[in-house]
This record gives structure tokens, C-alpha cells and sequence, in this order.
């Protein structure tokens, strides 16, 4: 088999040629203006050894990919008393659909739905300023990558607060079942500046190595979760993480992963790697056409898919 290193590079290489790169989100012109020829990978295996092609150092918005850390932080902040108001199926729907909601009384489906996040989100509000809980969530992710130059990017913030109209819709019709419990204006503060982070491939990919460790941060040794939830989490990314594009992305890729709008994906191979790649144009279902297909050819030449007799 080739090199890990000769791997990432060679595929960086063919995303460069390929013709079909989908379609930029352009709801936000923050999102809108990203070349959409950008292409970035980092794998970091569990050694800590990185290996990294193309843009991988380049800030992006990694929008929904935020809602792995911050389910995260609010299974530490309050347990696994957050499942009385979030579900774990995958719910077939898109992203920020309001359907299942109405027959299901204002309980989103999975913590990756835009619904779920916002639920989480509120938790994590909980009776602290909207400052302190967009502080903490920054801090975290800041403290898991071991990078403070990590920023949330106040005008793709302030974007998303514009536009948000079907974020608000959710927030409010959620609160009319009693499902959010602080102001829907604060929670969304929360939300929406979390979306808003901005991170590179490297500096996710290193976000992300509690999950490819069971719930250890392998650069610090520091236990981030137990290995139960660690397991749970990389569960309902594998399930829920692309919403109702998830089958798609584990028939191809088999890896728990999560996309953002913003054309980052963060894969992880337990016990083998965290993998970040980006690519802003998406495919219909909101995940990164080439982010996904880079993941395929990954999984591919290394074995790493957990359906692999070898894999996992
Ligand atoms: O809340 C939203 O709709 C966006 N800020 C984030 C959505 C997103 O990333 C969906 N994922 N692919």
C-alpha cells in the first residue's frame, strides 16, 4: 500500500482536476464569495502524525460541523438528561425542516438537525449571558484543537442572524412546546455564533481526536468524555450526521462523519484517524461534493471503513 502521506497527496491532486465541484451556499455572502476551486485534507492518525494536502491551513466556516462540540459540551454540562428533549433517529428530512416536529411534540429528531442544535444550544445558554455561552463553546473548541488563534467570524454571525428565518421559525415553535427554555432571540445568538466558527482542515481535524480516541484527547492525554460517549457521538454521526444524505454518506464513505454548509466534513476512523477535509461547493443535501468524494478514495486505499472486516 502506498504511504499515508503519498495517499493525501494524490488525492488532493485529483480533487484539483475534478470538473463536478456542486454549488457554493450562497444564503450569506460570507459563504457566497468562496472560490469554489479550494480543496484542503488533514488526516491526523492516532500517533499524532499529520498529514495534509492542499488548503488545509485555511480558515473556513465550519457552520453544522460546531454541533458535534457542542453536543459535546452539553452532554458534560447536564448529562444524559439532554435525551428527554433530543431524539437519536435520523430523520430523512433536510437539515432545517420543520415536519417531524408538529407529530412530535416540538422534539427534534437528532442533536444534527438544525432543530437538535438549537435545543442544545439553549442547554448550553442554560441561565448564563449569550457572551458567556458563546465564550465557552470557543474556548472548548480552542482548548480540544490546542490552537487560540481559532476565531468565530462575527460577519458570517451576523449574516446568519439576518437571514435565519427558518432557524427563528424553529426556535419559536419549539418554545411554544416548552422544548426551549431561554428567550428564542438568546438561543439563537448562540447558535448562530457557533455556526460561525471559523476552523482550517488541520486545526478540525486535531478538534476532533476525542472521538477518533475514545473520548481522550490524544495530543494531551486529558479525558474529554468517557469512551461510552465518545462511541454514542461517533453513532449519531454516522447516522444523523448528514442528514438525509447519511445512508448516501455511509454506503460510500463508512466513517461517523459531519458536514457543515460551509463545505468541511470531519470524518473519524476510530482508533485510526481524524480526518478534516473542505471543499466549499456542495452537492443537493448540504455536504461538500468533493469533501465526500475525497473521503471515499481515502477510505478506499487505506481500509479504514468500520464496515471493513479490518476496519474501524
Ligand atoms: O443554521 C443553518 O442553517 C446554517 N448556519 C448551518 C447549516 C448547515 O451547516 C447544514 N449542514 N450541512
Amino acid at each position: 500500500m502506498a504511504s499515508l502521506e503519498m495517499i493525501v497527496a494524490d488525492i488532493a491532486a485529483e480533487m484539483a482536476d475534478a470538473p463536478d465541484r456542486g454549488t457554493v451556499a450562497d444564503y450569506i455572502p460570507g459563504l457566497a464569495e468562496i472560490d469554489s476551486g479550494r480543496f484542503g485534507i488533514a488526516v491526523i492518525e492516532a500517533d499524532g502524525t499529520c498529514h495534509k494536502a492542499g488548503d488545509a491551513d485555511e480558515p473556513f466556516s465550519i457552520q453544522s460541523i460546531s454541533k458535534v462540540f457542542s453536543l459535546t459540551l452539553a452532554l458534560g454540562a447536564i448529562g444524559d438528561r439532554l435525551w428527554d428533549r433530543v431524539g437519536r433517529e435520523p430523520s430523512g428530512s433536510a437539515f432545517n425542516s420543520i415536519v417531524q416536529l408538529e407529530t412530535e411534540s416540538g422534539i427534534p429528531r437528532n442533536p444534527f438537525i438544525n432543530a437538535g442544535a438549537i435545543v442544545v444550544a439553549d442547554m448550553i445558554l442554560g441561565a448564563h449571558e449569550p457572551i458567556e455561552a458563546i465564550g465557552e463553546i470557543l474556548r472548548f473548541v480552542r482548548s480540544l484543537a490546542d490552537d487560540d488563534s481559532i476565531f468565530i467570524d462575527e460577519r458570517i454571525a451576523r449574516a446568519e442572524q439576518e437571514t435565519g428565518f427558518r432557524n427563528i421559525a424553529l426556535a419559536n415553535y419549539m418554545r411554544a412546546f416548552g422544548n426551549l427554555r431561554q428567550p428564542v432571540e438568546r438561543t439563537l445568538g448562540v447558535y448562530f455564533h457557533q455556526c460561525a466558527l471559523a476552523m482550517s482542515c488541520h486545526q478540525l481535524a486535531r478538534a476532533g481526536g476525542y472521538l477518533m480516541a475514545g473520548g481522550i484527547n490524544p495530543a494531551t492525554g486529558h479525558s474529554i468524555v468517557s469512551t461510552q460517549r465518545a462511541r454514542r457521538i461517533n453513532a449519531l454521526m454516522m447516522t444523523c450526521g448528514h442528514y438525509d444524505g447519511s445512508g448516501e454518506f455511509a454506503f460510500r464513505v463508512g466513517l461517523p462523519g459531519k458536514s457543515g454548509v460551509g463545505g468541511g466534513i470531519l470524518a473519524i476512523a476510530p482508533g485510526k484517524a481524524s480526518i478534516a477535509v473542505w471543499s466549499p461547493g456542495l452537492n443537493p443535501r448540504g455536504t461538500s461534493q468533493l469533501g465526500a468524494l475525497a473521503l471515499e478514495r481515502l477510505v478506499q486505499r487505506t481500509g479504514w471503513s468500520v464496515f471493513e472486516p479490518s476496519g474501524g
